[in-house]
């Protein structure tokens, strides 16, 4: 490596000159400042737009454009980030080009989606929010951060916050589920795990809140599509999870593709200036998604220059991949449509990200081969995998304690989802070695060893059509087709079945049939894969029916018929042996579901957290004529937010309050004692939820507003409190004030968002 620059070196012992300790935050940001200031006094109009560069490297790309010329733009100085570049050595080599070619040496930021895992696959973040398990999550991204710090990388984009109560949307499977406040809880461990204490120690990576904003409300379920939002509902529903990631440190925000009420999020400067950073202080860095810049032609917004322009004035610091800020904002300086100033603004936040990142201390410091080497896949980090798989399954149905199963005698494994290795980290796991993770049959096979006998048969196809097939398992997640009639390959399956004590049906989607671009009309399991499970019933055999899926489904036929369900969303890279233990009875499942399943998707959104209509449905009716409800389907879930099945059973004692009415600045006891008494030790959810019975504004019938996972043993008893303070019962008023009303509430204990107890009291002045 080539001596850094003498400034630099200079910039950099000052502080050990002055015995200033790295801790301390005020002298460390003048000396960020000052160092800022002295690089920004050398750089050219050109590089200062460079640094608002973001390119890919082409090894991954998620939209239409590839960048090129990387090589020597980076030379030339003109690229600030690069994204979708792995592996310590080639990250070490690109880096090598910015510090050792460049006039001013500039290293760069390198970013991708580390989104559940980096090598070692978690469950998707769709599943990982059904844990309800606050450090456990916290625990796999700092997990990711290790690996991914380790092969050079030093920004995720993650975690995806977007709220969504529409399964049809394939991009459910990427976030928490419908709710405002678990996924708070959520957007704050992920940015913990990340980021760590020290965003400058060489095992943590930026984090990157997403997509702000409102990106999980498109219209339809459709990808991309616009959203039109109350502001009321945006900043009590929608918009505290940003806030929650933003206020726990995240470095770095992303913008949303879709149009926010006439305004797309990418041009929005109201939601990016506004909101971001004069409401909630953010002083990180805004960066695009993939072309957004770009794709704000087809908004309606402009040409290229226009757009370009828009974006950076509205707040956003760097253009991801589409190279309009390159391209044209020197141009729109020349001609007045942006100042200095705004320049200037974006590339000193970029630059100051690079900084805090301690890239300009040391470049390559997460460049290391052989810490790459120890730690990616290291057995710990497989282990925690396969914890947090186990934690994240949920089971829906398990009539007549159909599991667990017994270690013992021959299973029949069938369904097009239980030999694919490939599909088994889920969607969104760029970085997963797909061709060496082990399918749900290898992996079963691993964990039951001899003591079970494990009779395999694809069963069905993915899809009856070929090209919905093909969509539906692009990146690598190819499923054989089996091209011979239907009838026929059910009825191979049917003899493997004969001889065996019970059929185990892996059914549900594909990873790709989640995900970005991947919404769906239809979200039941797919009727080829329907007939089969019909056809496996019909033998009489015990069915379990191992789930596969991103995103709610509707299982209105399979909850009717299938005694045990258990849905395993995408467990990551030991999905396999995960399933083994909570099938066989090694691990007691505790995943409760972090969004609705409808029965059918004409419900759709379908969310608990609802405001009541003034012609509300009575309790337990199915129609009404001149109320809410439709003529053909019930209002109810299929299963409700919250609801997941145990070995065991849970006993609730009644709910007591320490009081029935407290003052603001005073606080509010909920109790109540939960025992085991089944006959295995398991881990219960217990839920709070409050209601706001009379406000200024309507409110939900029921809002989340804390939990708590206790592990009992059987027979063994545990109280459970939560506490109530003024700020639980806070909501966004007419005047986007946030206030409590004094009045009545409703607190709401249980097991579910369904199956609760309910208690008044009143909070007054
Ligand atoms: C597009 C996706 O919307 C975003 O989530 C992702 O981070 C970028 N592409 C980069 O891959």
């Amino acid at each position: 490596m080539k001596t850094p620059p003498q400034w630099l070196i200079f910039v950099c012992i000052i502080p050990l000159l002055i015995g200033v300790h790295p801790v301390n935050g005020q002298q460390r940001n003048r000396d960020m400042d000052n160092f800022i200031k002295e690089l920004m006094a050398q750089m050219t109009l050109d590089e200062k737009i460079g640094q608002l560069n973001l390119v890919t490297a082409g090894e991954v790309t998620t939209g239409e454009a590839v960048s090129t010329d990387v090589e020597s733009n980076i030379k030339e100085g003109k690229i600030g980030g690069i994204f979708s570049m792995t592996s310590a050595q080639r990250i070490r080599a690109a880096q090598e080009l910015a510090v050792n070619h460049s006039r001013l040496k500039i290293p760069i930021i390198f970013g991708l989606d580390v989104i559940h895992g980096y090598k070692t696959i978690f469950p998707i973040p769709l599943g990982l929010a059904a844990s309800w398990d606050m450090d456990l999550i916290q625990e796999t991204a700092r997990i990711a951060a290790i690996e991914a710090a380790a092969d050079g990388l030093n920004w995720t984009f993650s975690p995806m916050v977007d709220i969504s109560r529409d399964a049809r949307w394939g991009r459910i499977s990427e976030g928490s589920g419908e709710d405002t406040y678990l996924g708070s809880r959520i957007a704050e461990a992920m940015v913990r795990g990340y980021q760590g204490d020290d965003l400058a120690a060489y095992n943590t990576l930026m984090a990157c809140v997403k997509h702000f904003a409102l990106y999980g409300a498109a219209e339809a379920g459709r990808d991309y599509n616009t959203t039109d939002m109350s502001l009321h509902r945006m900043y009590n529903e929608y918009l505290p999870p940003y806030k929650a990631a933003i206020d726990a440190g995240a470095g770095s925000v992303m913008t949303s593709f879709n149009d926010i009420n006439g305004i797309p999020a990418t041009a929005n400067q109201w939601l990016m200036t506004d909101v971001l950073r004069k409401q909630w202080g953010f002083n990180g860095f805004v960066v695009t998604d993939y072309t957004a810049i770009n794709e704000l032609i087809d908004h309606g917004l402009g040409d290229l220059q226009a757009v370009s322009a828009l974006s950076l004035k509205a707040g956003v610091e760097m253009d991801m991949v589409g190279e309009g800020f390159l391209t044209t904002l020197k141009k729109s300086l020349e001609e007045g449509k942006v100042n200095e100033a705004d320049i200037n603004r974006a590339c000193r936040l970029v630059l100051e990200a690079k900084y805090k990142l301690g890239l300009f201390e040391d470049p390559f410091r997460y460049c290391d081969e052989a810490r790459a080497q120890q730690e990616l896949l290291n057995p710990t980090h497989l282990a925690k995998a396969r914890e947090a798989a186990g934690k994240s399954f949920v089971l829906l149905k398990n009539e007549g304690q159909l599991l667990p199963l017994k270690k013992q005698g021959t299973v029949a494994l069938i369904g097009p989802l239980a030999n694919t290795g490939s599909n088994m980290p889920g969607t969104w796991s760029v970085s997963a070695d797909l061709e060496n993770t082990p399918s749900l049959l290898e992996g079963m096979q691993t964990a039951l060893g001899s003591q079970v006998k494990i009779l395999h048969h694809q069963g069905s196809n993915l899809l009856a059509d070929t090209v919905y097939q093909d969509r539906a398992t692009m990146f690598g997640r190819a499923i054989p087709r089996d091209k011979r009639p239907e009838a026929e390959i059910i009825a191979e399956a049917l003899e493997i079945a004969k001889g065996t004590d019970v059929i185990i049906a892996a059914l549900g989607e594909s990873s790709e049939m989640s995900g970005e671009s991947s919404s769906r009309t239809d979200i039941g399991i797919p009727d080829v894969q329907q007939r089969l499970l019909a056809k496996l019933l019909e033998t009489g055999k015990p069915v379990v029916l191992v789930l596969f899926t991103g995103r709610p489904l509707t299982l209105t036929w399979e909850h009717g018929h299938v005694p045990a369900i258990l849905n395993a969303w995408f467990g990551g890279t030991e999905t396999g042996k995960a399933v083994a233990d909570v099938l066989f009875g090694d691990v007691n499942p505790s995943g409760k579901l972090p969004a609705t399943f409808p029965q059918h998707v004409g419900q759709v959104p379908l969310y608990y957290s609802h405001k009541n209509t003034g012609r509300p449905l009575a309790e337990g009716q199915w129609f009404q004529k001149f109320r809410s409800n439709y003529l053909d389907v019930s209002n109810d879930p299929l299963y409700p937010f919250g609801y997941g099945l145990s070995y065991t059973t849970f006993a609730y004692g009644e709910m007591t309050l320490s009081t029935d009415s407290f003052k603001k600045n005073d606080t509010l006891q909920v109790y109540v004692e939960v025992t085991n008494t089944g006959n295995h030790e398991g881990e219960e959810v217990v839920q709070l939820y409050i209601r706001d019975l009379v406000a200024s504004v309507t409110r939900p019938v029921k809002e989340l507003k804390g939990f708590r996972k206790i592990r009992l043993k059987p027979g063994e008893s545990q109280r459970v409190a939560f506490d109530i303070t003024e700020e639980d019962l806070k909501f966004y008023n007419t005047s986007l004030e946030h206030v409590a009303e004094p009045g009545e509430f409703a607190a709401f204990v249980g097991t579910n968002s369904r199956d609760v107890q309910e208690k008044r009291f009143f909070l007054v002045e």
